[in-house]
Protein backbone atom coordinates (compact mmCIF):
# COMPACT_ATOMS: atom_id res chain seq x y z
CA UNK A 1 0.00 0.00 0.00
CA UNK A 2 2.93 1.88 -0.12
CA UNK A 3 2.81 3.51 3.69
CA UNK A 4 5.39 3.63 6.22
CA UNK A 5 3.28 1.38 8.70
CA UNK A 6 4.42 -2.20 10.33
CA UNK A 7 2.46 -5.02 11.98
CA UNK A 8 4.02 -6.97 14.90
CA UNK A 9 3.06 -9.66 17.10
CA UNK A 10 3.17 -10.28 20.77
CA UNK A 11 1.88 -13.06 22.85
CA UNK A 12 -0.19 -11.81 25.03
CA UNK A 13 -2.12 -13.63 28.28
CA UNK A 14 -5.76 -12.83 29.20
CA UNK A 15 -4.45 -11.58 32.38
CA UNK A 16 -2.24 -9.08 30.29
CA UNK A 17 -4.74 -7.80 28.35
CA UNK A 18 -5.55 -4.74 30.63
CA UNK A 19 -1.94 -3.82 30.49
CA UNK A 20 -1.07 -4.07 27.40
CA UNK A 21 -4.42 -2.55 26.18
CA UNK A 22 -3.03 0.56 28.49
CA UNK A 23 0.19 0.58 26.91
CA UNK A 24 -0.67 0.64 23.42
CA UNK A 25 -3.88 3.13 23.89
CA UNK A 26 -3.54 6.76 22.11
CA UNK A 27 -4.10 7.51 18.45
CA UNK A 28 -0.40 6.35 16.98
CA UNK A 29 -1.43 3.16 16.85
CA UNK A 30 -3.82 2.32 13.99
CA UNK A 31 -5.00 -0.75 15.08
CA UNK A 32 -5.10 -4.26 17.04
CA UNK A 33 -5.78 -7.69 15.72
CA UNK A 34 -6.47 -10.71 18.56
CA UNK A 35 -6.59 -13.71 18.36
CA UNK A 36 -7.59 -16.94 20.86
CA UNK A 37 -8.03 -16.67 23.63
CA UNK A 38 -8.69 -13.23 23.97
CA UNK A 39 -11.89 -12.74 21.31
CA UNK A 40 -14.14 -12.86 24.37
CA UNK A 41 -11.94 -11.37 26.63
CA UNK A 42 -11.55 -8.40 25.34
CA UNK A 43 -15.26 -7.41 25.57
CA UNK A 44 -14.94 -5.69 29.13
CA UNK A 45 -12.17 -3.23 28.02
CA UNK A 46 -13.91 -1.72 24.79
CA UNK A 47 -17.10 -0.73 23.08
CA UNK A 48 -17.94 -3.31 20.73
CA UNK A 49 -19.40 -2.50 16.93
CA UNK A 50 -23.18 -3.73 16.14
CA UNK A 51 -21.23 -6.53 14.42
CA UNK A 52 -18.96 -7.63 17.06
CA UNK A 53 -21.74 -7.67 19.70
CA UNK A 54 -24.00 -9.75 17.20
CA UNK A 55 -21.06 -12.41 16.96
CA UNK A 56 -20.22 -12.45 20.14
CA UNK A 57 -16.24 -12.13 19.73
CA UNK A 58 -14.07 -9.14 18.21
CA UNK A 59 -10.47 -9.26 16.24
CA UNK A 60 -10.47 -6.48 15.91
CA UNK A 61 -9.19 -3.10 17.61
CA UNK A 62 -9.26 0.82 17.07
CA UNK A 63 -8.89 3.76 18.99
CA UNK A 64 -11.12 6.63 18.61
CA UNK A 65 -12.81 9.26 20.94
CA UNK A 66 -10.36 8.29 24.02
CA UNK A 67 -11.46 4.39 24.04
CA UNK A 68 -10.77 1.07 22.13
CA UNK A 69 -13.68 -0.09 19.85
CA UNK A 70 -13.94 -3.63 19.39
CA UNK A 71 -15.26 -5.37 16.05
CA UNK A 72 -15.24 -8.70 13.75
CA UNK A 73 -13.85 -8.67 10.35
CA UNK A 74 -14.31 -12.78 10.44
CA UNK A 75 -17.74 -12.98 8.83
CA UNK A 76 -17.19 -10.55 6.63
CA UNK A 77 -14.21 -12.14 5.40
CA UNK A 78 -15.49 -15.24 4.81
CA UNK A 79 -18.26 -14.01 3.27
CA UNK A 80 -15.89 -11.64 0.37
CA UNK A 81 -13.58 -15.01 0.16
CA UNK A 82 -16.34 -17.03 -0.81
CA UNK A 83 -18.14 -14.66 -3.24
CA UNK A 84 -14.85 -13.42 -4.71
CA UNK A 85 -13.43 -16.97 -5.20
CA UNK A 86 -16.32 -18.91 -5.97
CA UNK A 87 -18.26 -15.84 -7.72
CA UNK A 88 -21.76 -17.33 -6.64
CA UNK A 89 -24.38 -16.41 -4.18
CA UNK A 90 -25.43 -18.12 -0.89
CA UNK A 91 -28.91 -17.13 -2.16
CA UNK A 92 -31.35 -20.00 -1.94
CA UNK A 93 -28.90 -22.59 -1.41
CA UNK A 94 -28.95 -24.98 1.69
CA UNK A 95 -26.01 -24.31 4.30
CA UNK A 96 -24.87 -26.79 6.20
CA UNK A 97 -22.22 -25.68 9.37
CA UNK A 98 -20.02 -27.76 10.86
CA UNK A 99 -18.91 -26.57 14.58
CA UNK A 100 -20.24 -24.42 17.09
CA UNK A 101 -17.28 -22.33 17.66
CA UNK A 102 -16.35 -18.41 17.56
CA UNK A 103 -15.24 -18.69 13.71
CA UNK A 104 -18.72 -20.44 13.16
CA UNK A 105 -20.76 -17.44 14.96
CA UNK A 106 -18.76 -15.20 13.01
CA UNK A 107 -19.82 -17.22 9.94
CA UNK A 108 -23.37 -18.25 10.75
CA UNK A 109 -24.02 -14.06 11.28
CA UNK A 110 -23.47 -13.33 7.42
CA UNK A 111 -24.98 -16.49 6.31
CA UNK A 112 -28.00 -15.56 7.64
CA UNK A 113 -27.93 -12.25 6.12
CA UNK A 114 -27.70 -13.82 2.40
CA UNK A 115 -30.97 -15.66 2.10
CA UNK A 116 -30.20 -19.09 2.16
CA UNK A 117 -33.45 -21.69 1.29
CA UNK A 118 -32.64 -23.64 5.03
CA UNK A 119 -29.33 -23.51 7.21
CA UNK A 120 -28.83 -26.72 9.42
CA UNK A 121 -25.88 -26.68 11.76
CA UNK A 122 -23.56 -29.84 13.22
CA UNK A 123 -21.35 -29.71 16.20
CA UNK A 124 -19.89 -32.76 18.08
CA UNK A 125 -21.16 -31.02 21.18
CA UNK A 126 -24.58 -30.44 19.84
CA UNK A 127 -26.30 -28.76 23.07
CA UNK A 128 -23.78 -25.74 21.94
CA UNK A 129 -25.20 -26.03 18.45
CA UNK A 130 -28.80 -25.62 20.23
CA UNK A 131 -27.94 -22.51 21.88
CA UNK A 132 -26.85 -21.17 18.48
CA UNK A 133 -29.59 -21.88 16.68
CA UNK A 134 -32.17 -19.61 15.67
CA UNK A 135 -35.96 -20.74 15.02
CA UNK A 136 -35.96 -21.56 11.44
CA UNK A 137 -32.69 -23.28 11.81
CA UNK A 138 -32.39 -27.22 12.56
CA UNK A 139 -29.52 -28.61 14.64
CA UNK A 140 -29.33 -32.56 13.57
CA UNK A 141 -26.63 -35.02 14.82
CA UNK A 142 -22.50 -35.09 14.30
CA UNK A 143 -22.70 -37.88 11.72
CA UNK A 144 -26.12 -36.57 9.66
CA UNK A 145 -23.98 -34.97 7.10
CA UNK A 146 -25.00 -37.65 4.21
CA UNK A 147 -28.74 -37.12 4.71
CA UNK A 148 -28.69 -33.35 4.74
CA UNK A 149 -26.29 -33.21 1.59
CA UNK A 150 -28.49 -32.24 -1.50
CA UNK A 151 -27.11 -30.56 -4.95
CA UNK A 152 -26.04 -27.38 -5.15
CA UNK A 153 -26.15 -27.01 -1.05
CA UNK A 154 -22.90 -25.21 0.98
CA UNK A 155 -20.76 -26.66 3.65
CA UNK A 156 -18.79 -24.91 5.62
CA UNK A 157 -16.85 -26.36 8.16
CA UNK A 158 -15.76 -24.15 11.01
CA UNK A 159 -13.95 -26.84 13.60
CA UNK A 160 -9.77 -26.78 13.75
CA UNK A 161 -10.54 -30.78 12.78
CA UNK A 162 -7.33 -30.81 10.21
CA UNK A 163 -5.28 -28.10 11.36
CA UNK A 164 -1.84 -28.47 11.65
CA UNK A 165 -0.21 -30.91 13.16
CA UNK A 166 -3.76 -33.37 13.04
CA UNK A 167 -3.58 -32.96 9.21
CA UNK A 168 -4.34 -36.22 9.25
CA UNK A 169 -7.63 -35.68 10.46
CA UNK A 170 -11.37 -35.54 8.84
CA UNK A 171 -14.22 -33.81 11.20
CA UNK A 172 -17.05 -35.77 9.63
CA UNK A 173 -16.83 -38.72 6.34
CA UNK A 174 -18.08 -37.39 3.21
CA UNK A 175 -20.31 -40.29 1.38
CA UNK A 176 -18.88 -42.30 -1.65
CA UNK A 177 -20.78 -40.12 -3.96
CA UNK A 178 -21.72 -36.59 -3.56
CA UNK A 179 -25.06 -34.33 -5.39
CA UNK A 180 -24.63 -32.19 -7.88
CA UNK A 181 -23.01 -28.78 -7.24
CA UNK A 182 -22.05 -29.01 -3.90
CA UNK A 183 -19.87 -26.54 -2.34
CA UNK A 184 -17.31 -27.79 0.23
CA UNK A 185 -15.61 -24.92 2.63
CA UNK A 186 -13.31 -25.16 4.91
CA UNK A 187 -12.20 -22.27 7.55
CA UNK A 188 -8.45 -24.21 7.94
CA UNK A 189 -5.61 -22.80 5.99
CA UNK A 190 -2.47 -24.62 7.31
CA UNK A 191 -2.71 -26.90 5.72
CA UNK A 192 -4.10 -25.46 2.87
CA UNK A 193 -6.13 -27.78 1.53
CA UNK A 194 -6.98 -29.75 4.58
CA UNK A 195 -7.53 -33.94 3.92
CA UNK A 196 -11.08 -33.35 4.20
CA UNK A 197 -11.79 -30.42 1.60
CA UNK A 198 -9.18 -32.89 -0.71
CA UNK A 199 -11.61 -35.53 -0.43
CA UNK A 200 -14.36 -33.68 -1.29
CA UNK A 201 -12.44 -32.11 -4.31
CA UNK A 202 -11.65 -35.69 -5.54
CA UNK A 203 -15.64 -36.39 -5.49
CA UNK A 204 -16.61 -33.39 -7.34
CA UNK A 205 -17.42 -30.92 -5.15
CA UNK A 206 -16.42 -27.35 -5.98
CA UNK A 207 -13.80 -26.10 -2.49
CA UNK A 208 -12.65 -23.27 -0.64
CA UNK A 209 -10.09 -23.25 1.58
CA UNK A 210 -9.00 -20.48 4.87
CA UNK A 211 -6.49 -18.83 2.93
CA UNK A 212 -9.40 -16.58 1.67
CA UNK A 213 -11.11 -16.04 4.58
CA UNK A 214 -7.46 -15.44 6.35
CA UNK A 215 -6.79 -12.19 3.69
CA UNK A 216 -10.33 -10.69 3.37
CA UNK A 217 -10.46 -10.37 7.43
CA UNK A 218 -7.00 -8.87 7.42
CA UNK A 219 -7.89 -6.50 4.50
CA UNK A 220 -11.52 -5.81 6.03
CA UNK A 221 -9.51 -4.67 9.42
CA UNK A 222 -7.11 -3.12 7.58
CA UNK A 223 -10.16 -1.07 5.79
CA UNK A 224 -11.98 -0.28 9.02
CA UNK A 225 -8.33 1.09 10.83
CA UNK A 226 -7.12 3.42 8.00
CA UNK A 227 -9.75 3.94 5.65
CA UNK A 228 -8.20 2.20 2.61
CA UNK A 229 -8.78 -1.74 1.58
CA UNK A 230 -5.89 -3.34 0.72
CA UNK A 231 -5.83 -5.46 -2.74
CA UNK A 232 -6.53 -9.43 -2.05
CA UNK A 233 -3.64 -10.58 -4.53
CA UNK A 234 -0.36 -9.68 -2.76
CA UNK A 235 -1.53 -10.54 0.33
CA UNK A 236 -2.49 -14.06 -1.08
CA UNK A 237 0.77 -14.41 -2.38
CA UNK A 238 2.71 -13.67 1.01
CA UNK A 239 0.22 -15.99 2.51
CA UNK A 240 0.63 -19.04 0.25
CA UNK A 241 4.84 -18.36 0.37
CA UNK A 242 4.74 -18.41 4.03
CA UNK A 243 2.69 -22.05 4.16
CA UNK A 244 4.38 -23.55 1.48
N1 LIG B 1 -9.39 -18.74 7.86
C1 LIG B 1 -9.52 -17.84 8.82
O1 LIG B 1 -9.30 -16.65 8.65
C2 LIG B 1 -10.00 -18.29 10.17
C3 LIG B 1 -10.55 -17.36 11.09
C4 LIG B 1 -10.99 -17.81 12.33
C5 LIG B 1 -10.86 -19.16 12.66
N2 LIG B 1 -10.32 -20.02 11.75
C6 LIG B 1 -10.16 -21.45 12.07
O2 LIG B 1 -11.42 -21.96 12.47
C7 LIG B 1 -11.21 -23.03 13.39
C8 LIG B 1 -12.13 -22.88 14.59
O3 LIG B 1 -11.81 -21.69 15.30
P1 LIG B 1 -12.75 -21.18 16.49
O4 LIG B 1 -12.21 -19.85 16.87
O5 LIG B 1 -14.19 -21.27 16.14
O6 LIG B 1 -12.41 -22.27 17.63
P2 LIG B 1 -13.32 -22.67 18.90
O7 LIG B 1 -14.16 -21.52 19.32
O8 LIG B 1 -12.35 -23.26 19.87
O9 LIG B 1 -14.30 -23.83 18.35
C9 LIG B 1 -13.78 -25.08 18.00
C10 LIG B 1 -14.85 -25.92 17.28
O10 LIG B 1 -14.21 -27.11 16.80
C11 LIG B 1 -14.91 -28.26 17.33
N3 LIG B 1 -13.94 -29.32 17.55
C12 LIG B 1 -12.71 -29.22 18.12
N4 LIG B 1 -12.11 -30.43 18.12
C13 LIG B 1 -12.99 -31.31 17.58
C14 LIG B 1 -12.93 -32.71 17.28
N5 LIG B 1 -11.85 -33.44 17.58
N6 LIG B 1 -14.01 -33.27 16.67
C15 LIG B 1 -15.09 -32.53 16.36
N7 LIG B 1 -15.20 -31.19 16.60
C16 LIG B 1 -14.15 -30.60 17.19
C17 LIG B 1 -15.54 -27.77 18.62
O11 LIG B 1 -16.59 -28.65 18.94
P3 LIG B 1 -17.13 -28.78 20.47
O12 LIG B 1 -18.10 -27.66 20.67
O13 LIG B 1 -17.75 -30.13 20.50
O14 LIG B 1 -15.91 -28.66 21.37
C18 LIG B 1 -16.01 -26.37 18.19
O15 LIG B 1 -17.18 -26.45 17.41
C19 LIG B 1 -9.72 -23.01 13.74
O16 LIG B 1 -9.07 -24.02 12.98
C20 LIG B 1 -9.25 -21.66 13.26
O17 LIG B 1 -7.88 -21.65 12.84
C21 LIG B 1 -9.88 -19.61 10.51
Amino acid sequence: MGQPWHFEKREVKPEQLASVLQELAGPDLLGINLTLPLKEEVFSHCSPTPEARAIGAINCLRWRDQGWEGHNSDGQGWLDSFQEELKVTLEGRKVLVLGAGGACRAVLHKVRGQRPAEIVLFNRTPERARALAQESERVVGWTDLASELEPDCVVVQTTSVGMWPNQHEVPLAWPARLPSGVIACDLVYNPSPTLWLSQAAEKGARTLDGCGMLVHQAMCAIEWWTGHKPESAPMMRALKNSLR
